[in-house]
């Protein structure tokens, strides 16, 4: 089954990690790259730094780390960009977000001071619960994407980047159903010539990303890179895409839950999850635009697991509710409730809850960097358009129309790690007993 090693370029020279959004998540973590790098912290969380791959058959006993078996960029070889509508730099931002304490920040003030985020593509209509001032401004929407192309060429430069990719850490903006303006780059171009108003923000940083060959990953919910003018953009321009929504969280959880309960052959009657959160992603969120996009792509997680449609019995009639609170006393330490009434043996009833006390900006962090560095070597290994490989990050992976999400925690790690094996040329693995070999 093994095949020969693709071609992958080395990491050479700086990444330059450029990040729309320079909210909890974004500080949170580079400062925390900054901080591991400092070697003041391991880098937990991460699969990119932390975690093993087994190769072969169990009995050669080889098992690198993921960083030693596939050329990732190292990270001190990491600059930072981003862009917000606030222009605090990073070290205040950091402080405003209140994820990580006075001590940590001290440690890496310094650093996050010189971060300063350059002016943002915003639009109120997309965003209503938050305002800055720190805002680009021009009469078409072609121009503030080429304002933004600019940036990030810029960038580049001054910094000395042989590499770039962006990841989406702004807010999450109101639900679009779709527009006509998605369907083709030629529409989308025209589009963005006019104003159209389904043309949004995120959007725009996507095709800015895409048109400059830097691979774009999504970590909110709405639309953005998946439209299909941005998908037949990414595979014309030869450019790695991904989202969208990080999984972090109560769908993290619900992910590595629902698996199990369907393995087993349990049947579910009910799912209640609600959120309480008070920060500035909670506050944007309590408008109903974003909460939609939220709702859309918290709530499809369930059904793709359990597939009601094959197991009925088990899991036709299930009631899924999902509520997000935005409580300000709770700031990141935010708590997923999750109440599950399920059934077995004879229908007999039982209950799960559970109670995550999660810190969301300390899961997403790690999962900002396994996707840049990922991405990247996407990139460099010649891949292009949708990395379904990369849904184990996401809350709603982008996924050819053509099949279905996999949001199985489980299958979504086989599918990376053998997409690593594929990539150098291993074997992948079947998890047939040894007894079956030769
Ligand atoms: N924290 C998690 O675990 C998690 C999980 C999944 C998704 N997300 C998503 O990640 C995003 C970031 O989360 P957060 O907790 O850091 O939120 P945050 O509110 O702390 O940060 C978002 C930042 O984006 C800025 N912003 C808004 N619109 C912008 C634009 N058009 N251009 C540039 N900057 C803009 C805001 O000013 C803010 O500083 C949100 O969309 C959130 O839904 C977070």
């Amino acid at each position: 089954m093994s095949n020969d090693a693709i071609e992958i370029r080395p990491a050479e020279g700086k990444l330059g990690i450029l990040l729309p959004g320079m909210g909890a998540v974004s500080t949170t973590f580079m400062a925390g790259v900054e901080m591991i790098r400092k070697g003041l912290s391991p880098p937990f969380g991460s699969l990119t730094q932390m975690q093993t791959i087994r190769l072969g058959r169990r009995d050669e006993n080889r098992t690198p780390m993921i960083r030693d078996f596939v050329p990732l960029a190292d990270l001190n070889d990491i600059v930072f960009g981003a862009w917000d509508i606030f222009p605090e730099n990073a070290y205040e931002a950091a402080k405003k977000a209140g994820v990580l304490s006075e001590k940590h920040l001290e440690g890496v003030k310094e650093f996050l001071e010189k971060i300063k985020p350059m002016p943002a593509v915003f639009d109120h209509n997309f965003v209503k619960n938050i305002s800055g001032s720190n805002i680009k401004r021009a009469h078409t929407k072609s121009e503030l994407a080429e304002q933004i192309r600019e940036d990030i060429r810029r960038f580049k430069e001054e910094n000395g980047c042989s590499r770039l990719v962006v990841v989406w850490c702004a807010s999450t903006e109101v639900y679009v159903e779709s527009s006509p303006v998605y369907e083709s780059i030629e529409a989308f171009e025209k589009g963005m010539k006019e104003n159209h108003p389904d043309i949004s923000p995120s959007m725009m940083y996507a095709y800015a990303a895409i048109m400059e060959k830097v691979p774009f990953a999504h970590g909110s919910p709405q639309m953005a890179v998946d439209i299909p003018a941005m998908v037949e953009l990414a595979r014309r321009e030869n450019v790695p895409i991904s989202g969208k929504d990080f999984k972090t969280g109560q769908t993290l959880m619900k992910t590595i839950l629902a698996p199990g309960i369907k393995a087993r052959m349990l049947g579910v009657r009910g799912w209640f999850s609600t959120n309480i959160l008070g920060n500035r992603d909670g506050l944007v969120l309590d408008d109903p635009g974003s909460f939609r996009s939220k709702e859309i792509s918290k709530k499809s997680v369930l059904e793709y697991i359990l597939q009601p449609d094959k197991y009925p019995d088990l899991y036709k009639d299930m009631y899924h509710k999902v509520r997000i609170n935005y409580y300000p006393p709770k700031g990141d330490d935010k708590e997923g409730w999750d109440h599950l009434d399920i059934f077995g043996w004879l229908g007999y009833q039982m209950q799960i809850k559970i109670d995550f006390l999660c810190k969301d900006s300390i899961l997403a962090a790690p999962v900002v960097l396994d996707l840049a560095l990922f991405m990247d070597l996407a990139q460099r290994a010649g891949m292009k358009g949708i990395q379904e490989w990369l849904s184990f990050y996401f809350k709603s992976p982008i996924h050819a129309p053509s099949v279905y999400p996999e949001h199985d925690l489980f299958i979504q790690l086989m599918k990376l790690k053998n997409t690593l094996r594929w990539m150098m040329g291993e074997d992948l693995i079947t998890h047939l007993g040894l007894e079956y070999y030769d």
